[in-house]
């Protein structure tokens, strides 16, 4: 049975949605659990819109990031309806008429929806995202790096990735992308210590190429496609 956490009354004609959100404040609760809100939710409006709206009508202790609320942070990752998504770039209609909301996994938990990425990117710092230097002091590779990396960080393949959830040394496909990326600029003085880095344990050979991460990726990053591409370079 749900008991709502605000007293919503349906009126004529508007569409209104079941939110469930998980809760559990590390410190403070004993226990996770789950809130229910009864929202209206118009055509157009996001599941970001949505929580918005729950935190300033409902329930001013709910955490959730957000920041651009336009797909470019990549801060507002969350698991909607079973699957990572960017909660600003999901529109609630097409969710159905409920809409659950749980934290990214893999990543300690702050509060509520809120994760702290730190882990995905200290390991992003361990495969020596730098550049070699041009003789007339520009950065060698840069601009086409961009161009080829568009990554948000926004975790939400690093939360899919199975490995990384029973392996926690395990690179993961966040990393990994980035060090095919930065390996396909050609050659430069980084390259030998990351090989090293990838073919250690928790390296390229330990993903069991599920795929799952480039299923969730907003920018149609293929992170297991780049890992391949490594293991073909630097096969055992
Ligand atoms: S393909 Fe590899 S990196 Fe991607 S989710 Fe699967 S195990 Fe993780
Ligand atoms: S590869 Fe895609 S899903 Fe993974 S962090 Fe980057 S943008 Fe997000
Ligand atoms: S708020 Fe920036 S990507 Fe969603």
């Amino acid at each position: 049975m749900k008991a709502y956490n605000n007293d919503l009354i349906a009126g004529g004609g508007i569409n209104l949605v079941d939110v469930k959100i998980r809760r559990f404040h590390p410190g403070k609760d004993q226990h996770p659990y789950y809130s229910w809100f009864r929202v209206e939710s118009a055509a157009n409006q996001t599941v970001l819109d949505i929580l918005t709206v729950i935190l300033q009508e409902h329930e001013l202790s709910l955490s959730f990031r957000f920041s651009c609320r336009t797909g470019l942070c990549g801060s507002c990752g969350m698991i909607i309806n079973d699957e990572e998504k960017l909660a600003c770039q999901t529109l609630a209609n097409t969710l159905g008429q409920e809409i659950t909301l749980e934290p990214l996994k893999n990543y300690p938990l702050i509060k509520d929806l809120t994760v702290d990425l730190t882990t995905s990117y200290s390991k992003y710092k361990k495969i020596a995202p730098a550049f070699a230097k041009n003789h007339d002091g520009s950065i060698s590779g840069i601009s086409r790096y961009l161009k080829h990396f568009p990554c948000l960080h926004c975790g939400l393949c690093y939360s899919k990735c199975k490995v990384v959830a029973i392996q926690p040394s395990f690179l993961g496909p966040i990393s990994l992308h980035q060090m095919y990326v930065l390996e396909d600029l050609g050659k430069n003085p980084f390259s030998n210590y990351r090989k090293q880095m990838a073919t250690h344990e928790g390296g390229i050979f330990d993903c069991m190429s599920f795929g799952c991460c480039g299923a969730v990726c907003p920018q149609s990053i293929n992170p297991m496609e780049s890992i391949h591409h490594l293991q073909h370079k630097w096969k055992k």
